[in-house]
C-alpha cells in the first residue's frame, strides 16, 4: 500500500558501485503501475533484460484490460462476458476503435459501410488462385492482405474489417477447388461470411440461426487481447511507418504459429492423437515429462482462467446439438481439461484452458476444416489490430519499436584464412596471433 507523502518513484541501486537513481512510476487506471525505464541507459549505463517481454509494457493503451489473476477481460471497460452476450461483432469493433458504444445511427452507418466494402479487387482473386490448394491458408491470407496494401490506403484501413471475411472465405473455397461467392450486402456480417464459405455450387446457402449467432460470438471473443504476440507485431511494424495493411499482414504471420493462433488447429490434432478418453492419462504423462505440450492450455497473462474459454465451452454443446453433430472429441476435451486441472503439474504452473481449447471443436462442428481455424481467429482479431494501430498513430510517444539485447556472443575476432581453419585454427581473438602457415 502506498504511504502518504511517499514519492511516486522507484530507486534502483547498482550494488557494484553503490550508485542509486530514481525512476518515475507511471500510474495506470487498472493493473500494475509501471516503472518508467526510458532513461535507464542514460542514468545508469545499464539496460533491462526481459526475455519475451513478460514484465515490460511497450506502449500505453486504453483499449483492452486483462487481470490475469482474476480471469478478467474488458474492452473499453466492458467485460467480455457482457459483450459476448449482448453486443454484436460490428458493435464491438466500433467500441474498440472509438472507445464508446456507438449510437444507433453510427452503428447503422458502420454496418452499411462494412456491407458496401466487402468485395476485394480481381487481382486478389488471382493471387489466391496462384497458391497450391494444399498451401497453408494463413500464408494465402497474409499474402493477400499485404497485396491489398496497394488498394486500401491507411485512412481506409478499417475497411479490412469488411474485406477480411471475403478473403478468408476465398482461401477456404480455393482449397476446396470451388468458385468464390460474392459478398451479399443484405445479410448480417456473420451470415454473409458463412454463406461465402459454405454456399453450394449454385450460390445457395441455408442459414442456421444458432450457427450464425455462434459465429458472431466467436468473432467478439477474438476481437482484441491487448499486447498479444500478433498485436505487438502489428504495433511494431506500424511503428516503422509501414502501411497498416502490411502491418496487418505481419500480424497474420505472427498469429499463424501454434503457440499463438495456430493452437486451435493444434488442439484438434492433439485430440485425434489421444484418440479416446483412455488415452488421456498416457498423454498427460508425456506432458509432465515435457515430451509435448497440452495445446489450448496456458497463457502468459491468465493464471486463473481465460474468460473466453468459459464462454466458448458453453457455446459448444448447444451448437453441436443445433447442427446435429456428434463429435466424440468433445468428451475427450472435457475429460482432458478435468484431469489436467487435477494434476499438480498444471496446478503448480497455473495452466488453464485458453481461448483455443474449445474453439476448434466448434469450428469443426460448423464444417470448417482444421487448417482454416486460424484464419477465423485472424478474422476476429482484425478490429483489434485496426484499433491498436489507430491508437498508436495518435500516440505522441510513438517511437519505432527497437528493443536492445543482452549480447552474449564472441568479442572481436580476426578473420582466419581457410588454410588455417583446415588446420583446426578456428578463431583468433584480437590481440592473439595464429601461427603463420609455412
Ligand atoms: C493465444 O497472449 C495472448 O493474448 C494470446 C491469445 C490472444 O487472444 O491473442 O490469448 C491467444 O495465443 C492463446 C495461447 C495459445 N497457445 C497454446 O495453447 C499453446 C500451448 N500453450 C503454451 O505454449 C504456453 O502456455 C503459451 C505460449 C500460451 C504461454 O507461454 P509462456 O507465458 O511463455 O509460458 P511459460 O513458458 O512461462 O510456462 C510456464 C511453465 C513452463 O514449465 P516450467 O519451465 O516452469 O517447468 O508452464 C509450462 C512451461 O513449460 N507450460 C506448459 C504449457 N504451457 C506452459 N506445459 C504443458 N502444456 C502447456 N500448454
Amino acid at each position: 500500500m502506498e504511504q502518504s507523502g511517499a514519492k511516486n518513484t522507484v530507486t534502483i541501486t547498482d550494488n557494484r558501485t553503490g550508485t542509486s537513481q530514481e525512476f518515475p512510476i507511471i500510474k495506470v487506471t487498472q493493473g500494475l503501475d509501471n516503472i518508467d525505464l526510458m532513461n535507464l541507459r542514460a542514468k545508469f549505463n545499464l539496460e533491462s533484460f526481459d526475455a519475451g517481454l513478460g514484465s515490460t509494457a511497450h506502449c500505453k493503451s486504453a483499449i483492452t484490460y486483462i487481470d490475469g489473476d482474476a480471469g478478467i477481460l474488458r474492452h473499453r471497460g466492458y467485460t467480455i462476458e457482457e459483450l459476448a452476450e449482448k453486443s454484436s461483432f460490428l458493435e464491438t469493433a466500433c467500441l474498440l476503435r472509438d472507445g464508446e458504444l456507438p449510437s444507433a445511427q453510427k452503428l447503422a452507418d458502420f454496418k452499411k459501410e462494412m456491407a458496401e466494402n466487402a468485395s476485394v479487387p480481381r487481382e486478389i482473386d488471382a493471387i489466391i488462385r496462384t497458391f497450391d490448394s494444399n498451401a497453408d491458408p494463413m500464408i494465402m491470407l497474409q499474402t493477400a492482405t499485404a497485396a491489398m496494401s496497394a488498394q486500401v490506403k491507411d485512412d481506409k484501413a478499417h475497411l479490412m474489417i469488411a474485406k477480411m471475411p471475403t478473403l478468408v472465405a476465398m482461401t477456404i473455397r480455393h482449397k476446396q477447388g470451388k468458385e468464390f461467392v460474392a459478398p451479399d450486402p443484405t445479410l448480417s456480417y456473420a451470415e454473409n461470411f458463412l454463406k461465402m464459405c459454405f454456399a453450394d455450387d449454385n450460390g445457395e446457402y441455408k442459414a442456421n440461426s444458432t450457427m450464425t449467432a455462434a459465429m458472431d460470438r466467436f468473432l467478439i471473443l477474438h476481437a482484441d487481447h491487448e499486447q498479444n504476440a500478433s498485436t505487438s507485431v502489428v504495433r511494431g511494424t506500424r511503428s516503422t511507418q509501414a502501411t497498416k495493411l502490411v502491418s496487418m499482414s505481419a500480424a497474420i504471420g505472427a498469429l499463424s504459429g501454434p503457440r499463438h493462433g495456430g493452437a486451435n488447429t493444434a488442439v484438434l490434432n492433439m485430440l485425434d492423437k489421444i484418440e479416446t478418453v483412455d488415452g488421456i492419462d498416457a498423454f498427460l504423462e508425456r506432458v509432465e515429462k515435457k515430451e509435448c505440450e497440452l495445446m489450448g492450455f496456458g497463457h502468459r497473462v491468465y493464471k486463473n482462467t481465460d474468460p473466453r474459454a468459459g464462454v466458448l465451452k458453453q457455446v459448444v454443446d448447444p451448437l453441436l446439438e443445433a447442427l446435429n453433430v456428434n463429435d466424440p472429441r468433445v468428451e475427450i476435451a472435457k475429460e482432458l481439461e478435468k484431469r489436467a486441472l487435477g494434476t499438480e503439474y498444471f496446478q503448480k504452473r497455473k495452466l488453464f484452458p485458453n481461448v483455443d481449447f474449445y474453439s476448434g471443436l466448434a469450428f469443426s462442428a460448423m464444417g470448417f476444416e482444421r487448417n482454416d481455424f486460424t484464419t477465423l481467429f485472424a478474422l476476429g482479431r482484425t478490429p483489434g489490430w485496426v484499433a491498436q494501430m489507430e491508437e498508436l498513430d495518435r500516440d505522441p510517444q510513438n517511437r519505432i519499436t527497437r528493443p536492445r539485447q543482452a549480447y552474449v556472443g564472441e568479442v572481436e575476432r580476426h578473420y582466419v584464412p581457410m588454410e588455417q581453419r583446415m588446420m583446426g585454427h578456428n578463431s583468433a581473438s584480437v590481440g592473439q596471433t595464429l601461427t603463420p602457415t609455412v
